[in-house]
Parts: C-alpha cells; sequence; structure tokens
C-alpha cells in the first residue's frame, strides 16, 4: 500500500499497560442506564412504526437525530440548517464517501493535507481520485500550495489531523475564496472539535461560507464512541439531493433503531451533559499529559499547540528518533505512536501521537514516568 494510506495498528488482542492509541474514547465514563432507556424507547417506536408493517425509512434519516443534529450544530458550530439538510451516515467515513461519490469523476484531482488522514486518503483514491498531497504549517493547510485544477480539497480546521492545531480565520478566509475562484468542493471533516480547552472557537468553514461550497461532516465517533457508526454530513445546497439519493443506492439508511435511540438521547439534552461530562474528564487528562511531557520529559518532546481534540502529537528534539522511542515504549508496554505514518511523501517532523480518550490521569501518569525513564538511553 502507498505511504500514508493506513494507520498502522497493533493486534486487536494486543494488551498494554499503558495505551495511548488515538481515536478511542472512554465507554466507562457513558451513561449506559440513560442510553440504554433511549434504545428500549426506540424500540417501541420501531415496533410501531409503520403500523405493523416493516418499510424502507428516509435515507435521511430519522427526523429526531437530524432535527438533535441541527440544533446542536446551530448552537455550537454557528452553523444554521433545518433539520432536513442534514444526512445521517455511518460514520464521517461514510459521509466522506457519499460526497466523494457525488462530487469526484475518477482522474479528478483531490487535495489532502500532508500529514493528513489515512483513511480519507484511502477513499478518495479508491474513488478514482488523483491525490494532491498539500503541506500544512502552523496555521493549517498552505492554500497558495493548493494545486489550481483541485475538484475537492478535504480538511480537518477544528484539530489538524494528526498534527493538532486549529486552521487560522485568515487561513479560513483564504481557502473558502480559492474554492469560490476554482469551482472547488471543501469537505470540512470537524472530527473532534466539541472537546475545545483553550481560546474562542474559530468559525467553521460551513459558517464562513456565503458561497454554498463546503460540506460540513460530523461524527458520534469521538463525543461518544467509534463502534456506533453514527454521523452526518451537512451538503451545501446542490448536493443536498444528489447525496441523499447516493445514500440511498449505496445502503438504503442507516439504522433505525441506533438512530432513534439517539435522537432521543439529544433532545432530551442528555448528549449536551454528557459532552460537558466529558469534556471536564479529558481536560484533566489533556493537563497532566502536558504537564508531564513539560516537566518530565521536556528534553525529548514538545507538545505542538493544539486547543481541541482528544489526541496531541509531541514533537521530538533533535537526538531522538521516532521509531526508536515507539519501539522502545512498546518493549516497555507502552503504546505511543509515530507520525510517519501519517505522510505520504517525506516527513517534516518527527513525534508521536499520543491519546489521551481511552487513558485515565493514572494511566497517564503511569506511562509517562516510565516513559520518562527510557528516554535518556534512547538518545542517539
Ligand atoms: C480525521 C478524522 N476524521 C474522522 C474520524 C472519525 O471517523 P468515523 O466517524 O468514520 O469513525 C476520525 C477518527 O479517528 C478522524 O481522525
Amino acid at each position: 500500500m502507498p505511504a500514508g494510506m493506513a494507520i498502522p495498528m497493533l493486534p486487536a488482542d494486543a494488551r498494554l499497560d499503558f495505551d495511548f492509541k488515538g481515536g478511542v474514547t472512554d465507554k466507562r465514563l457513558f451513561p449506559w442506564d440513560v442510553w440504554r432507556r433511549c434504545v428500549n424507547q426506540a424500540l417501541r417506536t420501531q415496533q410501531r412504526a409503520g403500523g405493523g408493517v416493516a418499510a424502507y425509512r428516509d435515507p435521511g434519516g430519522e427526523q429526531e437525530l437530524r432535527l438533535g443534529v441541527s440544533r446542536y450544530l446551530a448552537f455550537s458550530r454557528a452553523v444554521v440548517c433545518n433539520w432536513q439538510d442534514v444526512v445521517v451516515t455511518q460514520g464521517a467515513q461514510q459521509a466522506l464517501d457519499l460526497v466523494g461519490r457525488v462530487v469526484i469523476q475518477p482522474g479528478d484531482v483531490v487535495a489532502v493535507e500532508e500529514p493528513g488522514y489515512p483513511p480519507a486518503r484511502a477513499l478518495f483514491a479508491a474513488l478514482g481520485a488523483k491525490l494532491a498531497h498539500v503541506p500544512v504549517d502552523r496555521e493549517g493547510l498552505i492554500v497558495d500550495r493548493l494545486p489550481k485544477h483541485a475538484r475537492l480539497v478535504y480538511v480537518t480546521p477544528s484539530h489538524q489531523f494528526p498534527l493538532g492545531m486549529p486552521m487560522s480565520l485568515a487561513r479560513r478566509v483564504e481557502l473558502l475564496e480559492w474554492a469560490k475562484r476554482h469551482g472547488a468542493v471543501i469537505v470540512e471533516d470537524d472530527y473532534d472539535g466539541e472537546f475545545r480547552f483553550e481560546g474562542r472557537p474559530v468559525e467553521s468553514l460551513k459558517s464562513l461560507d456565503r458561497a454554498g461550497l463546503v460540506a460540513y461532516v460530523g461524527t458520534f465517533s469521538k463525543t461518544l464512541f467509534p463502534d456506533l457508526r453514527m454521523g452526518y454530513v451537512v451538503p451545501p445546497e446542490s448536493l443536498r439531493e444528489p447525496l441523499w439519493t447516493a445514500k440511498r443506492a449505496g445502503d438504503w439508511h442507516s439504522c433505525m433503531l441506533t438512530q432513534t435511540a439517539l435522537g432521543t438521547f439529544m433532545l432530551n439534552g442528555e448528549f449536551a451533559k454528557h459532552l460537558r461530562r466529558m469534556h471536564k474528564a479529558y481536560a484533566k487528562r489533556r493537563a497532566a499529559l502536558i504537564g508531564l511531557l513539560t516537566d518530565e520529559l521536556g528534553d525529548a518532546f514538545e507538545p505542538m499547540p493544539a486547543t481541541a481534540g482528544i489526541h496531541l502529537v509531541a514533537q521530538l528534539a533533535p537526538g531522538w528518533d521516532e521509531d526508536d522511542v515507539m519501539k522502545a515504549a512498546l518493549d516497555a508496554s507502552i503504546g505511543v505512536y509515530g507520525i510517519g505514518p501519517f505522510y505520504a511523501g517525506e516527513r517534516r517532523e518527527q513525534g508521536v501521537l499520543i491519546g489521551y480518550g481511552g487513558a485515565s490521569v493514572e494511566a497517564i501518569e503511569g506511562g509517562f514516568r516510565r516513559l520518562a525513564t527510557l528516554m535518556p538511553g534512547l538518545r542517539r
């Protein structure tokens, strides 16, 4: 497989004393009793739907959930939309797939961030796109480096994946202007922007979009858990109908039971409550991690500036090598993950990605104190 197209994973049964994998969330803090009630209620709704005749549902999704999402987006991301504008998908990944299917013709150029998110790259490549890997700097995607003929630009502006910095407002405006000039579609993947720990939120691209260019993609994989497989897309008006049709062509619609349960969870205020609880927990973990990286591992690591998300990248100082660190950490039963695989070309930074979604403060302290004992011996 070409570089930058897959997230390296340990075998599913690998058990480490401390694992700081990215992309996982903490199910231990999820309100299972509340969820169980929502699912039970959804079962009753499902039983009654259609008056005893089972039939297919709206490909766009269940109204309750779409309403919950549209209200949430208006409130938290200033994305003004009606419930009919929301298409419910099987995670963000299916949202990217649907947008790709309706926008890209084989051979079209799709611009992705470098370094970037391998599953999005692999998907666009599978749809026949030619990928243009556009570098990012501390302000996000470097708009000047976009190829003129890109048909679609895929970005992660709240929390650049994997490095973490938010895209600056100036760059957002520049990107929107660029897309307008070149007739390109922008996919804004807002995968974990809910968890913002510093500063005021920068306006989402979707909220700044006056020309109807942005497909806003969201997911419940970080706010709830990834095995729920729930996400959504708010496309520009011009793509609404084609996306709805593509969803129907692909799988008719997402699971009614999960959608209905999640709709109730959102409209009853439980989602907002859960986000507040998780925000507090993740903020403590993040503070503990940054404290340890700075105080006990400051010679070797420098956390990259990130204001949001549930992982961060710590850059390695000259003298240490990412692969050596990862291997020694694994030998000591600690999972930290190099950022090399997120580059399609030559890597420009050496560093490790540290997920704190699934690790308690105690685990962070235990893991990073253990790592601190290894680092001096790894200096080249
Ligand atoms: C950049 C990015 N987008 C989206 C997702 C979530 O994808 P999905 O909703 O398909 O689980 C992730 C998960 O790690 C991610 O890192």
